[in-house]
């Protein structure tokens, strides 16, 4: 990803990562599907876990994104998706259902995204300063590295520790990557 990206490049970087990794989940069985559903919970976790504290914080003092109310709307459909994504984490991928609920999940996160795209971040990109922008694509990426997706062959194997344990608990060492990054 080029130096000069900005916060809002990275984030619509994600979404369209999230929405690729919904279709590896889909399209796998068996040990690959429980992988490519490991990595779908990482990455969702990071991409959400850094809007809530670094993106719709900034959108809340601006008039002409809606203020508050667009932000609690936001919020309020992040924690809709969270509660799924939980669910189907807790049954597993081979639970009874897993294949309908991925769908109901799927199309919650992919209107949510299409909100923030039209909601939030033009008025984002408008308001905020471009260095600041810049600033923020830095604390993104370290949300990134805090819940890495699985190695691709040939990448280093210093992520595999990062792997161990329950998918969601990325969430807490994403908010501790982002507020360090943030200081
Ligand atoms: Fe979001
Ligand atoms: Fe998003």
């Amino acid at each position: 990803m080029p130096d000069n990206d900005d916060l809002i490049d990275v984030l619509l970087t994600q979404h369209a990562q999230i929405e690729e990794q919904f279709v590896l989940v889909a399209g796998s069985t068996s040990d690959a599907r429980r992988d490519a559903f490991d990595d779908l919970v990482r990455l969702l976790a990071a991409h959400e876990t850094a809007e809530e504290e670094v993106v719709h914080p900034l959108s809340r003092g601006l008039a002409a994104a809606g203020g508050d109310a667009m932000v609690e709307d936001r919020l309020l459909e992040e924690r809709q998706a969270k509660e799924m994504l939980t669910a189907l984490v807790d049954g597993g991928v081979d639970a009874e259902g897993f294949d309908a609920g991925l769908l109901v999940l799927r199309d919650a996160v992919l209107v949510h995204a299409r909100h923030e795209e039209r909601y939030e971040f033009p008025h984002l990109r408008a308001s905020v300063p471009a260095d600041r922008l810049r600033t923020l694509a830095g604390v993104l990426r370290a949300a990134e590295a805090a819940a890495p997706t699985r190695p691709h062959a040939g990448t280093e194997t210093a992520k595999a520790n990062l792997l161990a344990g329950p998918p969601l608990a990325v969430i807490d060492r994403v908010r501790d990557a982002v507020r360090r990054a943030s200081d």
